[in-house]
């Protein structure tokens, strides 16, 4: 793992491989480390640059409130402390709103867009309470009951036990106050829809076919709204597909990456 200082953090980020540079931004409640399968499957042709956004694994949070654009930020600066111009962006779930984020105020930056398992609408009023129960629930009683929340919409119903604990490990190593700060930062994050039209790179939407959190209508509405988009379903995954099923996963990438 590597760590650099940037925007008056300490930023924890994987940078792998060689080739054309792809930013992997992961979802919530988890790190860097869901992007395992990825790393290890993409690097020998790709550069795979890997970060814990600030609060999560080992990058720290820095001041609160925080929010996708900060993330996004985050990411920017990070680039440029490694003298990389413009990327290939994938992010999964609250790693789509961080790319959204980025590419509303770096658009030039961005050669290619992976969007998998994200929504594009900003939390309803509903949405927003229920954050907000959960930060508070994570400022009182830790990350297991997240992780007990969480793990049965994050993945299939027949997931093995050890992906189960395995995300259950990569949930419980972040920290009570960057999850809390992550919810509340999600709450207020805009609303990315009319963004979809205007988006002239190569995208790939990807969505679990079983994916209760962002289910396929979601991924139907974006595809069906930025041009020229290639929409890809992974059958029996739920939300986390990168994990579940990272053979089809790492094969929809390549449809807006080098062979
Ligand atoms: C995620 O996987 O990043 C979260 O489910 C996103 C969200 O809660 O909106």
């Amino acid at each position: 793992m590597n760590v650099t200082t940037i925007n008056g953090i300490q930023l924890a980020y994987r940078d792998e491989g060689q080739g054309t540079p792809l930013v992997l931004i992961h979802a919530f409640p988890l790190s860097h480390a869901m992007w395992e399968p990825q790393i290890a499957d993409l690097s020998s042709n790709l550069r795979l640059i890997v970060p814990d956004l600030r609060g999560f694994g080992a990058s720290e949070l820095g001041e609160i409130p925080t929010s996708m654009e900060q993330y996004a930020d985050d990411i920017g600066a990070l680039l440029d402390s490694l003298g990389i111009a413009r990327v290939a962006l994938a992010g999964l779930s609250m790693g789509g709103y961080v790319a959204f984020a980025f590419l509303r105020k770096y658009r030039a930056r961005v050669t290619a867009l992976i969007l998998a398992d994200t929504r594009s609408g900003p939390d309803s009023d509903e949405g927003k309470m229920l954050r907000e129960q959960n930060a508070r629930m994570v400022e009182n009683q830790g990350l297991k009951p997240l992780a007990e929340q969480m793990i049965p919409k994050l993945l299939a119903p027949n997931a093995s036990t050890s992906l189960q604990n395995h995300v259950r490990q990569l949930i419980e190593n972040n920290n009570d106050r960057g999850i809390a700060a992550a919810l509340r930062a999600m709450a207020t994050r805009p609303d990315s829809m009319p963004l979809l039209a205007t988006i002239d790179v190569p995208t790939v939407v990807v969505v679990g076919t079983k994916d209760p959190l962002t289910p396929p209508s979601e991924a139907y509405t974006m595809s069906a709204k930025i041009p020229n988009s290639r929409l890809i379903e992974i059958a029996d995954a739920a939300h986390l597909t990168n994990m579940e099923d990272p053979t089809a996963f790492n094969e929809g990438l390549r449809f807006v990456l080098p062979a």
